[in-house]
C-alpha cells in the first residue's frame, strides 16, 4: 500500500489529547448518571476465617444511609473461575481486606462515614501469609499465566551443569509490587431491568462484559461497558476486580445506580499486585562463554482462592542457546490477596534474574557481557525449534552499545569516582512475546465524508486511539481528521484488551481489515455514499489462526549509568538508553512514551518498588503512595528510548510486535549490573535499597 507510508509512521499527537488536558475527557466515576447512589466497601481485618455475625444498627441509623449488605443480602453470582469476584457471596474469609459488607448511601461521605460504624464478628483462623521455600504445600503447576506450561526440561540439566567447566548458581528476589495506576477503580453500574452498564474504567471493555455477564448469569451483550478514557492500569484493569462487581450488585441491591471508587489505599488490597519470587538459576559454561546449561526455578505466591502463577521463567525459554535446560514454577498458595498481572507480567521479574545471571557470569568469565550474550544468539527458539519471525536483539545490543558509548568500557568493579559518587555502566537484554487475539471492528464512510470506526478497544494512556486512527486513515487513504475511532464500548464487538502488549496488533488487524473493505466498496460505487451511509465489519479470527508457527518476539537492550554515593550507599540513575526491535512502530511520539514509560517503571522497579508483607496480619503494610515508592520525575532524569526498523511479514497487516511491555523488561537487571560496576556490591534482591548496597 503506498498510502501506509503517509500517516502510520508519523508523529502524531494524540487525537483526544485537548479532551485530556481541558478536562472534558470523561472517567469513569464522572459519567453524568442520574438517581446514582455511593457504595462503600467493608473490608476484613482478619486474614482468614469467617463473618459470625455483622451488626449494622448504627451504620443505618445514619442519615441517608440506604443499606448496608453482607452475604445474606446480595444477588447469588454464577460458580466462576476467579473466585476473588464472588464478592459477599459467602461468610468465608480468604485474605485481609476481602470485601465482607458494604454500605450505600446517599453521598460518598456519607458511605465511608456509616462503613466505619459497621461493626463485624469474626470467627478466626490460623493462617499463613509467608512465602517460604520448603513449605510442603509447594507445587509446580501444569500450566501458568498465558498458558505456557508450568516446566519444561530439555536433554540432562543436572549431568551438563556437573559437567561444565564455570558454574553459576546464584539465587535472586524480588518483592510484591502494585501498579498504581494513576487513576483508582471506579465504576458506576446502572440496571435497567435485566441488562447492566458498568462506566468502569478498563483495560478490556468486550472481555469485562463477558466476564460479568457470567457472573450474573446473563446473555451476552447484557452487559454494556463504557470506558472512553481510563487513567491507566497496568494489568490492574485487565479482567474486572472486586469493586466493580460490588457496584454491580449493590445496584441490583437496591434498585438503583450505584457509584464505587477505591481510595488509594483500598487499591493496594483490592485490586491485585504483583507476586513476589524467589529465584534460582544455574548456568553452565564452557570457558568461552557458551552455555551448555540453563535451569531457572522461579518460587511464587498465590491466595488460597486461585493458583494464579506467574509465567516467570518463560522468557528464559526463548533467550539464549544451551542444549540441556530445566525451567520451573513452583507455587505457593497462601492465606493473601490474589496476585495479578502487573505490566510484563512474569517476564519483569523473571529477566531481573536472568539478566542479572548472564552479567555474573560474564564476570566470572572476564567476558563483555554483550559478548557473552552474542555467543548465545540462538538460530532457532531454543527450546522449541520454532523458527524466529524476525529476531534482533543482537542489533539492538550493538546499536545500543555504540549509542551509549559503551566500547572502551573498564569491566573492573568500583573503579571509576567522581567526588563522593562511584559510577558504573550496566547492559541488560529484554524480550516480550509478539501477541495477537481476534478481534471485530466495523469502518462506516458517513454521508458528510467523514468516517467512523468502531472496535472495542481501550486507550489507558498508550495513545491506541491515535494510533488506530492512523492505520484507519492509511487504508482509506485519508487525512486522519476525517475519521473518528469510537472505542472503549464493549457493544462494539468482540476485542482484547489493552494487556499483553497486545492492543494495537490485534485492534489495528481489525481496524485494518474493515477500513480496506470500506474502501473497496466505496470504489465499488464510485464514492457516491448514500444517505444512510455505507458500512463494513471484519473479523480476524480466521486470519489470526491461518498464521504460520513462528517465534514471534521483541527484543531490546537496556544500557544504564548509576552512581552510586559512597558513603550512603544511595543509588542514583543518571541515565538510561534502550535500543529495541519491535517490529514497525506506528507512531515514534506515542510509543516512544510507552518504552519510556515501561523504563522508568523499571528504573522504580530497580530502586524502590516493594509492597511489604506483614505476615501477622497476609497483606501489606504499606498501602498508600507516601510508604510505595514510585520513581518520580527527579529519579528520571535521562530515560532514551530508540528502536530499529524491522520489517516482518509473519505479524499483522500493520507488522507492529507491541511496545507496552518490553520497556520494563530487563530495566532492572541493567541496573542492578551498573551498581555492581561502580560498586562491587552483586544486588540480588530488588529494591536496591541502601543497606543493600553498603
Ligand atoms: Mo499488561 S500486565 O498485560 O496489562
Amino acid at each position: 500500500m503506498t498510502t501506509l507510508q503517509r500517516t502510520v509512521g508519523a508523529e502524531v499527537t494524540r487525537v483526544e489529547g485537548r479532551e485530556k488536558v481541558t478536562g472534558t475527557a470523561l472517567y469513569a466515576y464522572e459519567y453524568p448518571v442520574p438517581d446514582a447512589l455511593y457504595a462503600w466497601a467493608v473490608q476484613s481485618t482478619v486474614p482468614r476465617g469467617r463473618v459470625r455475625a455483622v451488626d449494622a444498627a448504627a451504620a443505618l441509623a445514619l442519615p441517608g444511609v440506604i443499606a448496608v449488605l453482607d452475604s445474606h443480602h446480595v444477588f447469588r453470582l454464577r460458580p466462576t473461575d476467579a473466585p476473588e469476584l464472588a464478592v459477599l457471596q459467602s461468610p468465608e474469609i480468604a485474605y485481609r481486606g476481602q470485601i465482607v459488607a458494604a454500605v450505600v448511601a446517599d453521598t460518598f461521605e456519607t458511605a465511608r462515614q456509616a462503613a466505619a460504624e459497621v461493626r463485624i464478628e469474626y470467627e478466626v483462623d490460623d493462617h499463613d501469609a509467608e512465602l517460604k521455600d520448603g513449605d510442603p504445600r509447594i507445587f509446580v503447576p501444569d500450566t501458568v499465566n498465558g498458558g505456557y506450561p508450568g516446566r519444561t526440561e530439555t536433554g540432562d540439566v543436572e549431568a551438563a551443569l556437573a559437567a561444565a567447566p564455570v558454574v553459576l548458581d546464584v539465587t535472586y528476589t524480588t518483592p510484591p509490587e502494585h501498579t498504581a495506576p494513576m487513576e483508582p477503580h471506579a465504576t458506576i453500574a446502572v440496571w435497567d431491568g435485566d441488562s447492566l452498564t458498568l462506566y468502569n474504567g478498563d483495560q478490556g471493555p468486550w472481555m469485562t462484559a463477558t466476564r460479568v455477564a457470567e457472573l450474573f448469569g446473563l446473555p451476552e451483550g447484557a452487559v454494556r461497558i463504557v470506558a472512553d478514557h481510563t487513567g491507566g492500569g497496568f494489568g490492574s484493569k485487565a479482567i474486572p476486580r472486586p469493586p466493580t462487581v460490588l457496584a454491580a450488585l449493590a445496584a441490583r441491591a437496591v434498585g438503583r445506580p450505584v457509584k464505587v471508587a477505591a481510595t488509594r489505599q483500598q487499591m493496594f488490597t483490592m485490586v491485585s499486585y504483583r507476586t513476589p519470587t524467589l529465584q534460582r538459576i544455574r548456568l553452565g559454561a564452557e570457558r568461552d562463554g557458551r552455555l551448555t546449561a540453563i535451569w531457572h526455578d522461579a518460587l511464587q505466591q498465590s491466595s488460597t482462592l486461585s493458583p494464579y502463577c506467574e509465567q516467570t521463567v518463560t522468557p528464559t525459554r526463548v533467550m539464549y542457546a544451551a542444549r540441556h535446560r530445566r525451567t520451573t514454577h513452583r507455587l505457593a498458595q497462601l492465606d493473601v490477596p490474589t496476585p495479578s498481572w502487573m505490566r510484563a507480567p512474569g517476564e519483569a521479574p523473571g529477566m531481573f534474574a536472568l539478566e542479572s545471571a548472564m552479567d555474573e557470569l560474564a564476570v566470572e568469565l572476564g567476558i563483555d557481557p554483550i559478548d557473552l550474550r552474542v555467543a548465545n544468539e540462538p538460530s532457532v527458539e531454543p527450546e522449541t525449534g520454532r523458527p524466529f519471525s524476525s529476531r534482533n536483539l543482537v542489533a539492538c545490543l550493538r546499536e545500543g552499545a555504540a549509542r551509549f558509548g559503551w566500547a572502551g568500557r573498564d569491566p573492573a568493579p568500583g573503579r571509576r569516582r567522581e567526588g563522593r559518587w562511584l559510577v558504573g555502566t550496566g547492559v541488560a537484554a529484554g524480550n516480550y512475546p509478539a501477541l495477537t487475539s481476534p478481534s471485530t471492528a466495523t469502518a462506516r464512510a458517513e454521508p458528510g465524508g467523514g468516517f467512523t470506526v468502531r472496535i472495542a478497544a481501550a486507550d489507558i494512556g498508550t495513545g491506541a486511539r491515535t494510533a488506530l486512527t492512523q492505520v484507519a486513515a492509511d487504508e482509506l487513504g485519508v487525512e486522519i481528521d476525517r475519521v473518528t475511532l469510537d472505542i472503549g464500548r464493549s457493544a462494539y464487538g468482540q476485542a482484547p484488551w489493552a494487556g499483553g502488549s497486545m492492543g494495537l496488533s490485534s485492534w489495528g488487524w481489525a481496524v485494518s481489515k474493515a477500513c480496506r473493505a470500506l474502501a473497496k466498496r466505496l470504489e465499488e460505487v464510485s464514492g457516491a455514499i448514500p444517505p444512510g451511509g455505507l458500512e463494513e465489519r471484519a473479523d480476524t479470527a480466521e486470519d489470526v489462526e491461518a498464521r504460520r508457527e513462528f517465534s514471534r518476539y521483541a527484543y531490546g537492550a537496556q544500557f544504564a549509568k548509576v552512581r552510586v554515593d559512597a558513603v550512603t550507599g544511595q543509588v542514583r540513575v543518571d541515565r538510561l538508553l534502550g535500543m529495541f526491535a519491535a517490529g514497525r512502530i506506528i507512531n515514534p511520539r506515542t510509543a516512544g512514551s510507552q518504552l519510556r514509560g515501561g523504563m522508568s517503571m523499571g528504573l522504580s522497579m530497580a530502586l524502590y518498588e516493594n509492597l511489604e508483607t506483614d505476615p501477622r496480619f497476609g497483606d501489606f503494610a504499606n498501602h498508600d503512595l507516601a510508604t510505595y515508592h514510585i520513581a518520580s520525575h527527579a529519579d528520571v532524569p535521562d530515560v532514551q528510548a530508540h528502536w530499529l526498523d524491522e520489517d516482518d511479514d509473519e505479524l499483522n497487516p500493520m507488522g507492529s510486535k507491541g511496545v507496552g511491555e518490553l520497556g520494563i523488561v530487563g530495566t532492572a537487571a541493567a541496573v542492578a549490573n551498573a551498581v555492581y560496576h561502580a560498586t562491587g556490591v552483586r544486588v540480588r534482591d530488588l529494591p536496591i535499597t541502601l543497606e543493600r548496597v553498603r
